[in-house]
């Protein structure tokens, strides 16, 4: 049964919302476009804010869904690591050859599943860190590693779920974290055309 539900939390996390709306509205494949990744960002810069929105919140409610299934049928234990593989999933989907996204939407509906007052906080410093800099990626993982360090009050087992989300964000960032340190990481205003 639990190898079950962290099954079914992978094969969520696969469930591509970029993938998908990219498809859908644009005939698309948005790994094509922008930055290359399956995201709400390369959405936001490729297709517009509607879909952007739209990717947002069906990239989040993924990441609720499974730690929901996880806590209902497993345990609390269960729902961190779902929480965890349900990011993997996004991260790395075998149904899209393993080329998916980063995974910042999917930890934040994680994150406000697990404990929702740690995660505002760290979408509160994010956003701030958002409006002040433009640049999703540094406000992404400068918020996301407040995750483990907030999550040392909650216990052990709390900590290394929030410090392992943010490892795979920092690792799926690195190329942006590079252009980060060379000043060419294109910020959010940043527009590209569909041809
Ligand atoms: O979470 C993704 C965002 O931080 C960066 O996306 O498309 O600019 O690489 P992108």
């Amino acid at each position: 049964m639990y190898f079950l539900i962290v099954l079914l939390a992978y094969f969520l996390g696969n469930f591509s919302a970029s993938y998908v709306i990219g498809k859908l509205t644009a005939n698309i494949d948005i790994r094509s476009h922008g930055s290359g990744n399956a995201g709400t960002t390369n959405v936001m810069r490729t297709l517009g804010y509607k879909a952007a929105i739209m990717t947002l919140i069906i990239d989040c409610l993924k990441g609720v869904l499974a730690v929901y299934i996880a806590r209902r049928y497993g345990s609390e234990n269960l729902a961190l690591v779902a929480g965890v593989v349900v990011v993997i999933g996004h991260n790395w989907p075998v149904l899209l050859g393993f080329k998916g996204g980063k995974g910042i939407a999917t930890t934040i509906g994680v994150g406000l599943s697990i404990h929702t007052s740690i995660a505002l906080i760290c979408i509160f410093i994010g956003i701030i860190l958002l409006i002040k800099f433009k640049y999703v990626s540094l406000s992404s993982v400068v918020a996301i590693t407040f995750l483990p360090i907030l999550m040392i009050s909650q216990g052990w087992n709390y900590f290394i779920f929030g410090l392992i989300l943010c490892l795979l964000a920092i690792y799926r960032h690195k190329e942006n974290i590079q252009r980060l340190l060379h000043g060419t990481e294109r910020k959010i205003t940043e527009k590209y055309k569909v041809k």
